[in-house]
């Protein structure tokens, strides 16, 4: 072909290029393999807002979803790509299976990228423990949740005397009333995680020292003693308010039956607002968000972060964009109203997050002010795997009434201690 043909064709494949894809060709920038365990509604209505910043920048999305809240089933599915040598480009993780990772030395440096935009400077320390390892970044935060908050079907509220309760003692009056008008007080599933992420609540409502001690020093005086004791009374009162179906159902179905009104509260995360938003229903008006009776000031905290994995040259620029789209402000903004969660950064304004995020965003930095932000047992932040493996075992099992609160005591600091 003549210099001239291919300056045409070059000229025509450019003018195509353009037309079809726009500006930045899809694929320009390589693809990223992602696994997550986002697929609820409110969860992929946000993991969307990702998909579609990093298309906008000519990255391409490969999707590797693993079903199942909390990331049990998505962590073993990634165990067995690691061990094949065929890890994904980014994966959903939480605290100390990051640390997991890192031990491995399997992961990537995102250095590069958290040095030239400073995220030293604006990702809060509690996070920076998990996203770095022996001084390199090797994964990047999209958010903070908190798991100790309570999401009530306002109708049903208002039903049952319409204040919000503050204590435990008016939480089970209000639990009561919705009982005798007819709808299950506590929508809820089954499963060990959501079980586990109710006992957060519950031991941090005896005392912020309780939790401290209990669930992250695991000192065995507090996992054995007398409020511990107290804490699975609490878990068997609750157990009292879910329904006979309640086994094996995902939590976002429970919190179905509280937007419809076939339940009246859920204790849960705030993922859960995700799921109400995504009903288009509204903070106030159609739910109410408070935090966990006698928890009010403190906050149990877990953090999504996408860890990197060493994946070879070819991939690592589509990495580094990754990264770099997760930490941008207008991002972190834009996810986490959709979310339900708080942004990653501390310098990210609340004007577009609702009252809930709003009240999320306050609670967060005050809780960090005040000493009383601590890492959720039950979302991987406050001990390792294999110790929030043994929490759990006893706590589901208390909560499925197979042991007795005695035994559950009994139970729990010897379950700790064989694993550690
Ligand atoms: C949590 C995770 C949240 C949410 C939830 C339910 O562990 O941090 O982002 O997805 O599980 O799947």
């Amino acid at each position: 072909m003549s210099r001239f043909w291919t300056g045409c064709a070059a000229i025509l494949a450019l003018v195509i290029g353009i037309s079809i894809h726009g500006a930045a060709p899809a694929s320009a920038q390589g693809s990223v393999e992602v696994m997550h365990w986002w697929t609820s509604g409110g969860e992929a209505a946000a993991l969307e807002v990702l998909k579609d910043d990093l298309e906008s920048k000519g990255v391409t999305w490969n999707d590797a979803p693993v079903a199942g809240g909390g990331g049990e089933q998505a962590m073993t599915v990634l165990r067995a790509r690691v061990t094949g040598g065929n890890p994904p480009t980014a994966v959903q993780a939480l605290g100390f299976s990051i640390t997991d990772w890192a031990e491995l030395d399997v992961v990537a440096n995102l250095n590069e990228v958290a040095d030239a935009e400073g995220w030293d400077d604006v990702i809060p320390d509690a996070l920076q423990s998990f996203s770095k390892y022996d001084g390199k970044w090797i994964a990047a935060p999209v958010n903070v949740h908190s798991t100790n908050w309570v999401w009530i079907n306002k109708s049903a509220l208002d039903a049952a005397g319409g204040r919000a309760p503050t204590t435990w003692d008016e939480l089970v009056s209000v639990l009561d009333r919705m009982k005798s008008n007819g709808i299950i007080p506590l929508g809820h599933g089954g499963q060990a995680w959501q079980d586990a992420t109710i006992f957060d609540a519950v031991v941090l409502s005896l005392g912020d020292d309780f939790y401290k001690s209990a669930l992250i020093d695991l000192d065995p005086g507090a996992l054995s003693g007398a409020k511990m004791r107290e804490a699975f009374d609490r878990m068997e009162v609750l157990r009292g308010y879910v329904d006979d179906n309640f086994s094996g159902r995902d939590w976002n179905l429970a919190s179905a039956l509280v937007i419809e009104g076939e339940a009246g509260m859920q204790m849960m995360g705030d993922w859960a607002k995700g799921e109400f938003l995504k009903a288009g229903q509204v903070p106030g008006e159609d739910f109410v968000c408070i935090r966990f009776p006698g928890t009010q000031g403190s906050v149990t905290f877990n953090s999504d972060q996408f860890v990197m994995f060493e994946v070879g040259e070819e991939s690592r620029p589509a990495q580094l964009l990754m990264a770099s789209a997760i930490e941008n402000p207008v991002f972190q903004s834009a996810f986490n109203v959709v979310k339900g969660s708080v942004p990653a950064r501390t310098d990210v304004p609340d004007t577009d997050f609702d009252d809930c995020g709003k009240k999320g965003m306050k609670d967060l930095a005050e809780a960090n002010r005040g000493g009383s932000l601590f890492g959720s047992m039950a979302h991987g932040h406050a001990v390792p795997p294999a110790v929030q493996g043994a929490i759990y075992d006893v706590v589901t099992q208390h909560f499925n009434r197979e042991i007795s609160s005695a035994e559950a005591v009994e139970s729990l600091a010897s379950a700790v201690s064989a694993v550690r």
